[in-house]
């Protein structure tokens, strides 16, 4: 069992958040020489234009050439600079591991000038790593050590997948790779993700004094109850960490309590499952849900609760929001429309170095390793906005521009929370909380103008709906911190600050254009 917002693999980590396409500025550079040789060397506010200038977008995408399993089955392909090129794998067992690591070699050959290069993405559901090739010989990639059984086994039946890319793009990626946290579950991921977090967001990581987990009363908490989570270790970890990245959000999962007609306590929740394709919506005793945070959540969550507002809880219609949440349970974790809550505006939402390309680029591999799934997770939410069907990616490209719009613009159309997929209504784990808030009422009459799929976890939090009167906080709630927050932190080594906290009242059409730019994160009124 693990998940969260982030209950998604890492690949899924790079696709969503390294992904996502700005919009192609066509800038009409005019350029003397023939670029394509030098473009790697270039910043990537250079060579970005003249790419844009010289091909289109869907030209742009990497280009899938092969996966590689075994030395019995190499492959051979044309590059871009290399003409002829073949690639096969090898398993060793150099780190003395339990399942080993590899060697995937690579020869290139027939260059078509002394100075172009070829330059590659290598992926498995499980990692994702690149390399450049600007000499005819072999070339060699190690990778140490397999991540694990999941890896292992699927590497040997499924390869490890290869893409080509343009040369242009090289820079982005550099700067890309350059800013990735790390997915390892080890006191050296979490530390990274923490780097990662203070110097890219400016978030602070105080230490709280011990115990850092609190004795909650059950008797305290009551329906509607928000109860925020942050994890910052592992995939979950590092997932979380690039969507807080994006979108200034200061937590990166969500559930919310519920008490039945018997008084008894359960947390419902987005993102539980067994694996990382089964993620599902589900309602758990809040004991279960409790213990396995305590005891088995590797990610390390810090988790903060949220009591309602007295006058908002008064309001709650616990039948109706019963109702919500029974109609969902067992569905799947919302893939579809996550990244819509993220994109709003078609510039104020990419922090450099995403952009554009790499959305696209992000999109394509995720295809190739996970290709159940890929046609689950946009291509759906990304023909509706486009009022087409069945399109694949590539096509939505062609058919964006043919629309005379751009796939910035696309993005940044607001999701409608009655939309319904293949697979049912689509909720990630803030849209089902803020859901069932508004299937229980307490929207008002605003529910029918707002789209809470539109929702980040930070607009969640910054919802004016929670208690405002420290007084009425449970004796239990700042445990043996000296700092009071103005809510109860339950868990966790760090404090979790969550500003702009019950801050901003409901509107029409709350969220739908908003930027969120790092590292002010600038929220203009009413967008
Ligand atoms: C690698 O070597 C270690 C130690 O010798 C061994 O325990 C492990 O099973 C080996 N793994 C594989 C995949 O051969
Ligand atoms: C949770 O962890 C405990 C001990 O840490 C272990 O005994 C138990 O099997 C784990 N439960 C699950 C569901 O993984
Ligand atoms: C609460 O919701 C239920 C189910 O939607 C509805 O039948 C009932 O009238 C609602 N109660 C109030 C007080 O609005
Ligand atoms: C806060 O709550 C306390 C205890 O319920 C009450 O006495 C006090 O008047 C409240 N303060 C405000 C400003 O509402
Ligand atoms: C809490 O909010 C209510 C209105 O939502 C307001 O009347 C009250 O004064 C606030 N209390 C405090 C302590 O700020």
């Amino acid at each position: 069992m693990a998940s969260s917002c982030s209950s998604i693999p890492r690949t899924f980590l790079l696709v969503s958040i390294v992904g996502f396409l700005l919009p192609s500025q066509s800038l009409a550079l005019k350029s003397f020489f023939d670029p394509r040789d030098v473009l790697p060397l270039l910043p990537s506010q250079v060579s970005w234009p003249i790419l844009n200038y010289l091909n289109n977008a869907a030209d742009l995408l990497p280009a899938f050439v092969g996966s590689v399993s075994s030395p019995e089955n190499s492959i051979q392909w044309q590059g871009s600079c290399f003409y002829k090129n073949s690639a096969w794998l090898e398993f060793h067992n150099k780190s003395g591991s339990e399942y080993g690591g590899g060697t995937l070699h690579i020869k290139a050959n027939d260059a078509h000038s002394w100075t172009c290069m070829d330059f590659y993405i290598f992926a498995t559901p499980y990692r994702v790593t690149w390399d450049y090739y600007f000499l005819a010989r072999e070339h060699t990639l190690e990778i140490a050590e397999w991540e694990g059984k999941e890896e292992f086994e699927y590497v040997k039946k499924a390869g490890v997948s290869i893409f080509l890319l343009q040369a242009g793009v090289l820079k982005t990626f550099q700067a890309l790779f350059d800013v990735l946290p790390l997915f390892s579950t080890t006191d050296y991921g979490e530390k990274s993700n923490i780097k990662f977090l203070e110097n890219h967001m400016g978030a602070t990581f105080e230490e709280r004094p011990r115990p850092w987990t609190t004795s909650v009363n059950v008797d305290d908490i009551q329906s509607g109850d928000f109860l925020a989570l942050s994890k910052i270790r592992g995939p979950w970890g590092a997932f979380e960490t690039l969507q807080k990245w994006v979108t200034g959000s200061y937590a990166g999962h969500s559930a919310v309590c519920l008490r039945d007609p018997e008084g008894k306590l359960w947390v419902a929740e987005s993102g539980r499952g067994n694996g990382v394709e089964d993620d599902i919506i589900d309602v758990l005793p809040w004991d279960k849900w409790w213990d396995y945070e305590l005891n088995n959540d590797s990610s390390n969550p810090h988790i903060a609760f949220l009591p309602l507002h007295p006058d908002l809880r008064a309001k709650l219609n616990e039948t109706a929001a019963w109702e919500y949440v029974r109609s969902m349970v067992g569905k799947p974790y919302g893939y579809h429309n996550l990244i819509f809550s993220w994109i709003d505006t078609t510039h104020g939402n990419y922090p450099p170095p995403l952009d554009a390309h790499l959305v696209a680029s992000a999109m394509t591999i995720w295809k190739q390793v996970r290709p159940t799934l890929a046609a689950n997770l946009w291509n759906e939410a990304l023909n509706i906005r486009l009022g087409t069907k069945d399109l694949d990616l590539p096509e939505i490209l062609v058919e964006v521009e043919k629309q005379g719009s751009s796939f910035g613009e696309l993005l940044a159309i607001p999701e409608q929370d009655d939309w319904i997929y293949a697979d049912g209504k689509s909720a990630s784990c803030v849209a089902f909380v803020l859901e069932m808030y508004k299937a229980a009422g307490l929207f008002g009459p605003l529910a029918n103008s707002i789209q809470v799929t539109e929702f980040t976890l930070k607009d969640a939090y910054t919802l004016n709906f929670y208690e405002n009167n420290s007084s009425r906080l449970p004796k239990w709630c700042h445990g043996g911190d000296h700092v009071k927050l103005p809510y109860c932190q339950i868990l966790g080594k760090y404090r979790m600050d969550l500003p702009g906290y019950n801050s901003i009242d409901p509107y029409h059409n709350m969220n739908e254009r908003c930027p969120s730019l790092p590292t002010e994160y600038y929220r203009p009124n009413n967008c």
